[in-house]
Order: C-alpha cells, then sequence, then structure tokens
C-alpha cells in the first residue's frame, strides 16, 4: 500500500439492516455462508473486482482489499430491525429465495439475529401488519430509540463501527419539501413536531444513524437521506451517505445498454419495461403510492444517458414507461421485459427485447455487501456527505438537485468514478486509461 490517508479496518464491523427480508437475509447469509467456507461471493465487486493502479511498465491489476483496507468478512456483526418479530433464520426460510442447504450450515448464527423494534408507521407501507414496533412513538421519540439501539449494539458485540442499511420496503413518495426537508433545523422541529406526512420513518434511521457517527445508505428509492437538510448533517457530522435504490435488474441492464444506442448514435422512440414479481417487495409495491417512489427512481436512469438537449434529431420526446406487477407464483424470481424501439439510418425503426429471468434478491445481495464495505472505507478514509462513486451500485444516485445537477447514470462512467475512488483511497493518482 501506497502513503494514503486512509485509516486501517482493524476491530469489528457493525452492520445493522433495516429491514429483514428477502434481500438482507439473503445477504447475511450468503455472508456467513462465505465466511465458512461453503459457498462464494459471487457478483461482489469488492471481493472479486480487480482495478488497475499505475501507468505503462508500472501497471499492475490488484484486489480491492490490496488497495485499500476493505473490512474482513469474518469481522462482520449483524443486527436488525423489523416489523415482524421473525428471526433471521426464519425469515430466511420463509423468504423462499435460498435452499435449505444453503441455510441449514449458519442457522444457529441466523437464529441469534432478532429483529429490533421498527420504528414503523403502517400509512407509510399499507399492506405491512407486523407488531414488532415502536408502539405510539413519536417521530424524535424514534430517533431516541433508534440511537440508544446503535449504542447498545455497539457495547454488547464490542463493535467500532457502524454502518446502517435500509433494505426495508419501500415507503410511499415523500416529495421534498423545503418547510420540512430543507435545512436541519427545520427537519429537527418537524420530527420534535411528530409530523408524519412529511417525516418517514426511515429519515429517522437516517438521522439516528448519521448522529451516531454510522454511514447511511438506502437501498430503496425512498427521499430519505435524499434531502439538503440530511446532506448538510452528513456534512456537519463528517458521515458518508449513499443511495438510493440498489441497482439490480432491469436498471442494470438499461444503464449498460442504453450506453450501446447512445454510443452508436441510433435513436431511440420508445422503452418499455415491464416485470412479474411476487415477494413480499412485490406486494408492496402494488400499492400506488409505493410505486410512485420506485417509478421516480427507475424512470430517471434513462434521460440521463440519452439526453434530448444534447441529441435532438435522435432523443426527443421517447416514450418510457416501467411498470411492476405483482405475480405471486414468482416468488423472488422477477422475470423483466424490456422492448425498446430504436431508429437507424434515415429513421428506419427496429426493435430490440430483452427478457431477463433474474433473481431479485440473488442480485441485490453483494450490492449490499459491497455498499456496507465501501461506504465504511470511506468513512475510514475522511470522506462525508453524499459519495457519488457508489452511484455504479444504486438506481437513481443522490446529486444535488435545488443546484441543477445531474446524477451520473451511465453504467461505465459510474464504474471510472468508483475505480478512481478507490485508488485515491489508496493513495494512487484517478486516471481515465483504458483498461
Ligand atoms: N431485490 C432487489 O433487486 C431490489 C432492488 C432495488 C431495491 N430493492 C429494495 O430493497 C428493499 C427490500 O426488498 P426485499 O425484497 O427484501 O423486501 P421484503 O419485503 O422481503 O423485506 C422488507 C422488510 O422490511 C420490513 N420493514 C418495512 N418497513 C420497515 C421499517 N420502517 N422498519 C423496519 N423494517 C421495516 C418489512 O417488514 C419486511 O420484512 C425494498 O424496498 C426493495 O424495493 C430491492
Amino acid at each position: 500500500m501506497t502513503n494514503s490517508n486512509t485509516k486501517p479496518a482493524t476491530g469489528k464491523l457493525g452492520i445493522m439492516v433495516v429491514g429483514l427480508g428477502a434481500v438482507s437475509t439473503t445477504f447475511i447469509t450468503g455472508v456467513m455462508m462465505t465466511r465458512k467456507g461453503l459457498t462464494k461471493p459471487v457478483g461482489s465487486m469488492t471481493q472479486y473486482d480487480k482495478i488497475r493502479i499505475g501507468r505503462g511498465a508500472e501497471k499492475k491489476y490488484l484486489h480491492y482489499k490490496d488497495i485499500v483496507p476493505i473490512a474482513d468478512l469474518n469481522d462482520i456483526e449483524f443486527a436488525a430491525w423489523d416489523v415482524y418479530p421473525v428471526n433471521a433464520y426464519e425469515s430466511a426460510i420463509s423468504a423462499n429465495v435460498l435452499k435449505e442447504k444453503d441455510i441449514e450450515p449458519v442457522k444457529d448464527e441466523l437464529l441469534k439475529i432478532k429483529p429490533l423494534k421498527a420504528a414503523f408507521d403502517k400509512n407509510y407501507a399499507k399492506r405491512l401488519d407486523g407488531d414488532n414496533i415502536m408502539h405510539g412513538a413519536t417521530r424524535w421519540e424514534m430517533v431516541e430509540k433508534l440511537r440508544a439501539d446503535i449504542r447498545n449494539f455497539k457495547q454488547e458485540k464490542g463493535v467500532d463501527r457502524v454502518v446502517v442499511l435500509w433494505a426495508a420496503s419501500t415507503e410511499i413518495y415523500v416529495a421534498p419539501d423545503m418547510k420540512y426537508h430543507g435545512t436541519i433545523e427545520a427537519l429537527e422541529a418537524a420530527m420534535k413536531a411528530d409530523v408524519k406526512e412529511q417525516i418517514a420513518p426511515s429519515m429517522c434511521y437516517a438521522y439516528a444513524a448519521l448522529k451516531e457517527d454510522c454511514p447511511f445508505v438506502m437501498g430503496a428509492p425512498n427521499t430519505t437521506v435524499d434531502i439538503p437538510a440530511m446532506w448538510d448533517l452528513a456534512e456537519e457530522t463528517k458521515v458518508p451517505i449513499a443511495g438510493k435504490d440498489f441497482k439490480t435488474g432491469q436498471t442494470l441492464v438499461k444503464s449498460g445498454f442504453a450506453p450501446i444506442i447512445g454510443t452508436r448514435c441510433l435513436g431511440l422512440s420508445g422503452w418499455f419495461s415491464t416485470n412479474i414479481l411476487g415477494n413480499r417487495d412485490g406486494l408492496v409495491l402494488d400499492e400506488p403510492a409505493n410505486f410512485r417512489t420506485k417509478e421516480v427512481s427507475k424512470l430517471s436512469t434513462l434521460e440521463s444517458i440519452l439526453v434530448e438537449d444534447e441529441q435532438p434529431d435522435l432523443y426527443t420526446n421517447y416514450f418510457h414507461k416501467v411498470r411492476i406487477n405483482y405475480y405471486p407464483p414468482r416468488d423472488d424470481n422477477k422475470e423483466g421485459w424490456d422492448n425498446i424501439d430504436i431508429f437507424g439510418w434515415m429513421g428506419y425503426p427496429m426493435q430490440i427485447k430483452i427478457n431477463f429471468l433474474c433473481r431479485d434478491s440473488i442480485l441485490a445481495a453483494p450490492l449490499c455487501l459491497d455498499l456496507c464495505l465501501l461506504i465504511d472505507l470511506a468513512h475510514r478514509a475522511g470522506r462525508y456527505g453524499t459519495q457519488r462513486f457508489l452511484s455504479f451500485f444504486l438506481k437513481s444516485p443522490m446529486h444535488d438537485y435545488t443546484k441543477d445537477e445531474v446524477p451520473v447514470n451511465h453504467l461505465f462512467q459510474q464504474y471510472v468514478m468508483l475505480k478512481n475512488a478507490i485508488r485515491e483511497m489508496g493513495g494512487y493518482e484517478a486516471d481515465e486509461e483504458i483498461d
């Protein structure tokens, strides 16, 4: 390693997951099975990818852990909050993502993860009715209880650092409103006044995490940390934040495929994405107000890759539609269809069809691991505020919309940002050489 100022990953890393459903249990089980040498963490950049450092004759391709100090999987301790009182073992079984043979060997460890009481408001996810919640708590009381949970976890498990990861259900859409979300003071006042409509429970988790010096990752499309008050709080507390919405299936394909159209200067007249999904996530998203949050997130990808203002002949007024349909027989095995209407030389139309038969949580689990390990790294490297280099993993990357900043959605530009951040945190020069 070089003259990096990044602190080493000594001691234990606590990962506190909000939501102990399909994604979280697949993630946690996979980490535990990997530690025992019983499986491989396929899809995880931090465990597999190699980055070039140096140039010319000096160049070398190294795993992330050989460039920067990444926490070891053996040093991770898990905890979770959930609306349902079910432990991680039972939840993994009922999520029906992993086969029993891939869960049983770590049963004892999973049984020990019993969800803490959730900061929850049924109005934010009407289809959930669990009782493991902080009954009657105001938003400010939720914050205080969550802060106490984080401190207790640290103490009980002897954990040195904690990352809080939201892998809970998508909440109903909360539009940013500067009266409540514009400044730290406004946010705190709204929490204390228990303004339920503008302060989502997820905001209580994020606020509590930042106040406890814990990086926060938003894996759903919720507004939560994507408001000026939270950006300011992350700057003030010097804690990194990242969001929103894991970029797993259809949007991963979109952000990787749209550059093909853009790079070849082909035109686009329409892109229709639809999918069927039968897990609890699909059930929650079947509620129009919850789907709205997802739709905003999913729609944002294309417009910043195929930009009308830059190529009016090619990208004016293309029709972009995203649909999610709850279809129980498929459980977690989502099937996505993309129909892309493009046009070529002299405007002649063509079509591309993509049919992705994916497994939602299998795609999301490595992202959970990478986001947690990398945001912990960023914290130790002294980075804070929105971590743009993590956009690679996210559908709707946070950006300062109050200043008309444009997010980077192009998968390969995001990858350059990721690699350069790793290089810099390892004490190497950022560059844009072709690998
Ligand atoms: N799997 C993917 O490919 C993918 C991609 C992008 C985003 N996501 C998002 O990840 C999240 C998790 O997905 P999943 O399939 O695991 O869903 P899930 O329904 O299986 O699990 C979510 C859990 O969160 C709990 N929960 C809801 N509100 C809570 C609160 N306020 N506090 C604590 N717990 C709460 C629910 O009780 C549930 O057990 C969803 O928001 C989903 O949209 C998933």
